[in-house]
């Protein structure tokens, strides 16, 4: 199957890859539209985390394309924004610079890099964080500043590996609020990992699941409700039956 790359702005065609020649992940199609939410979810070592060490060009796969706005970037580090599974803020660090360390490195100048970071730190809920170091920091203020971080390196796209898992329930919720009135604000298309269903179906507008050994797209489902979403969604009728389809598929 081959997907147009046109109003894409990321792509995978046909993408396989093999570690030790044991195939892994096998002939993946994925598309991802601007602006859009899209999640990949699956169970643990079906292969979500190479998927984005593909994208991202940190692995080269055996077979297959990515085309980031229609060029060919497989195999090419450093074009797409990647918050890896275990994202690790430099403790030596402040907030502040931990933030603009992206802008830094492609070649900003300090002073400028900072201003651009503090002018996002109140829409992230960072607002007062700025010379705090990541151990003074709760769980989700990391992960927000980890999250800033990602989108200041983004050009508009940014692939998230599991950046709620760690979170307990009641801080999970309150992110995935945040998340959805942030997403509303700015430009930023997301391929988002999780294991969580509930998750998924909360934050996407389409869901990829990935399942089998090795790991393929099985399925493909659309989230039909408008973002954000309203508070009770997540107990309603609707929500449920998009969670039973999902259940069945991931069986
Ligand atoms: N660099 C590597 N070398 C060898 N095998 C690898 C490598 N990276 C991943 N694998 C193997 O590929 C399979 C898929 O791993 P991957 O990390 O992509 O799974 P995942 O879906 O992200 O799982 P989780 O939900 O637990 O994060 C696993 O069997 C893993 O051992
Ligand atoms: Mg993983």
């Amino acid at each position: 199957m081959s997907i147009s790359t046109e109003n894409n702005i990321l792509v995978a065609e046909n993408v396989s890859k093999s570690f030790d020649n044991n195939l892994i992940i096998d002939n993946i199609n994925i598309h991802l539209k601007n602006r859009e939410i899209v999640s990949l979810l699956g169970q643990s070592g079906v292969g979500k985390s190479t998927l984005f060490n593909i994208l991202s060009g940190i692995y080269l796969p055996d077979s297959g394309k990515v085309y980031l706005k229609g060029e060919d970037i497989t195999g090419k580090p450093g074009k797409i924004s990647y918050m890896l599974q275990k994202d690790l803020l430099l403790p030596y660090k402040t907030v502040l610079d931990n933030t603009a360390l992206p802008l830094i490195i492609k070649g900003m100048k300090k002073k400028d890099a900072r201003a651009k970071a503090s002018a996002l730190f109140a829409q992230f809920g960072l607002e007062g964080c700025e010379k705090k170091y990541p151990a003074q920091l709760s769980g989700g203020m990391r992960q927000r500043a980890a999250l800033l971080r990602t989108y200041l390196s983004s050009d508009g796209i940014a692939l998230l590996d599991e950046p709620f898992s760690a979170l307990d329930t009641l801080t999970k919720s309150a992110m995935h609020k945040w998340y959805l009135d942030i997403m509303a604000k700015i430009d930023l298309a997301t391929v988002f990992i999780t294991h969580d269903i509930d998750e998924a179906i909360l934050l996407s507008d389409r869901i990829y699941i990935m399942t089998g050994k090795p790991g393929e797209i099985t399925a493909e489902i659309v989230i039909n409700r408008k973002k954000p979403r309203p508070d009770n969604f997540n107990l309603s009728e609707e929500f449920l039956e998009y969670k039973r389809t999902i259940v069945e598929k991931l069986l």
